[in-house]
């Protein structure tokens, strides 16, 4: 199959359910291969994704960008978000904006959300446990895959639990800023739900200005006053990019951590064994099935990557589905296995971008993992699950579980059936 074919096949429903094995015949193929329809260059081998992710002369597309590439980007509320975002700023803002969220996202209050992580896993795993009682099937990444990242993020910054459900549509619509090739309907989608997103935290922040409390949103207000200041528009669009960032990933992660294990019962069971695999467990679980497949960069200046010459402006992305399968760089690269240990991944980027709440996300797949298979024993996969239809993450939609034990298919129970009656 030519790159194009085999890029373009993770656009499709089969590629976006398993991606890998176009992904290593492209890495095979052209490890950098340069896509004139799409005019960019796609990196599948770990070592040029890592290179470009820490090289000053790759720089995310900013709203300076934006003027020559998307010149009417005013006219999208979501683009004049996003890429003024700290997610799309280049050198001096995005120093400036790290180093101020920085203040508010320490280890110390990161670690202060353990006890809060914990609690709000045992109460919605208790939700989980009344749907699916009796053999019931539910869907896990309603009732805990989506709400646990809500709930955490929402504490860290101050979202009051009531407010937190309307947010699922909200995010999932924002993030479509992030596909590689958007449609008139995602930027209508990303620009409805980024105003709304908006009108919500300018009015936290009124609340949070005479009503003072312990987190990010009073962090972030303070440090608006100080010397370096944020404007009005950054402090709101910060708080925004922490909280959608913080649980749209942070829900892929739980699905697809949940459906590795699930997929794999020797290695479920090493983790009941020892729950001091979990930790492992989610960063295996985020090498082998990544939840950003891909991110995008611009050369500054001419550059070479594998001895392909790069013009200066050229679009460079990073697969980093790809890259975390390289057998280069991790060996049995399609073997899902939770004592794996020593390099990381790139699932939360590298260099200057690298995610700012990897901490706290780990936390929460480690703190999930634990406490759900040690409750439900019998967890199992009741049908295929359902992925979104995105391409730049990784998400289920739909993971019906049973808390008893498989479910047999109506075919599988016919087949079953008859072979008892044969015996
Ligand atoms: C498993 C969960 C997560 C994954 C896979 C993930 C992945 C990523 C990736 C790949 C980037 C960098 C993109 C690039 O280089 O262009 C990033 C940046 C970021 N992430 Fe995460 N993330 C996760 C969870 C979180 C959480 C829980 C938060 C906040 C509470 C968060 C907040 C951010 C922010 C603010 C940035 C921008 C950092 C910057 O540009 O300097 N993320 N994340």
């Amino acid at each position: 199959m030519d790159p194009q074919t085999l890029l373009f096949s993770l656009f499709t429903p089969e590629g976006r359910e398993n991606p890998f094995p176009a992904l290593e015949a492209l890495r095979e193929a052209a490890p950098v291969y340069y896509d004139k329809d799409l005019d960019t260059y796609f990196l599948t081998t770990y070592k040029h994704c890592q290179a470009v992710l820490t090289d000053a002369v790759f720089r995310t597309p900013d709203l300076s960008w934006c003027e020559e590439h998307l010149p009417d980007w005013r006219d999208h509320p979501a683009a004049d978000f996003f890429y003024s975002s700290m997610l799309r700023a280049n050198q001096p803002d995005h120093t400036r904006l790290r180093r101020l969220v920085g203040a508010g996202f320490t280890p110390r209050r990161v670690a202060a959300l353990r006890t809060a992580v914990e609690d709000l896993t045992d109460g919605l795993l208790d939700t989980f446990a009344d749907a699916t009682a009796h053999g019931a099937v539910a869907n896990f990444q309603e009732l805990v895959g989506y709400p646990l990242p809500v709930a955490v993020v929402g504490e860290l910054i101050g979202v009051p639990a009531a407010d937190r459900p309307q947010f699922r549509k909200l995010g999932s619509d924002a993030s479509r800023l992030l596909e590689p090739v958007r449609t008139a309907e995602d930027w209508a989608r990303a620009d409805a739900a980024v105003t709304e997103l908006r009108v919500y935290f300018e009015d936290l922040l009124l609340r949070r200005r005479s009503e003072p409390r312990e987190d990010l949103a009073t962090v972030l207000l303070e440090a608006q006053e100080g010397q370096e200041r944020l404007t009005r528009r950054e402090l709101v669009d910060t708080l925004l990019l922490i909280f959608v960032a913080g649980f749209e990933t942070t829900t892929g992660m739980l699905g697809l951590l949940t459906h590795a294990l699930l997929t794999h019962p020797d290695q479920r069971d090493l983790v009941t064994g020892d729950p001091e695999l979990a930790v492992q467990a989610v960063e295996e679980a985020l090498r082998w099935d990544t939840p950003v497949q891909m991110t995008e960069r611009i050369a500054a200046e001419p550059a070479e990557i594998g001895g392909v010459r790069v013009p200066a402006g050229a679009n460079v992305t990073a697969v980093l589905t790809a890259a975390n399968r390289d057998p280069a760089q991790f060996s049995d690269p399609h073997r899902f296995d939770v004592r794996r240990s020593g390099t990381k991944g790139l699932s939360f980027s590298a260099g200057p971008h690298y995610c700012l709440g990897a901490v706290l996300a780990r936390l929460e797949g480690a703190v999930a993992v634990r406490r759900l298979f040690t409750r439900f024993p019998g967890l199992a996969l009741a049908k295929d699950p359902v992925r979104r239809e995105s391409v730049s993450l990784r998400v289920y939609e739909d993971l019906p579980l049973t808390a008893c034990g498989p479910v047999p298919s109506p075919e599988r129970a016919t087949a079953v059936a008859t072979t008892t009656v044969k015996d």
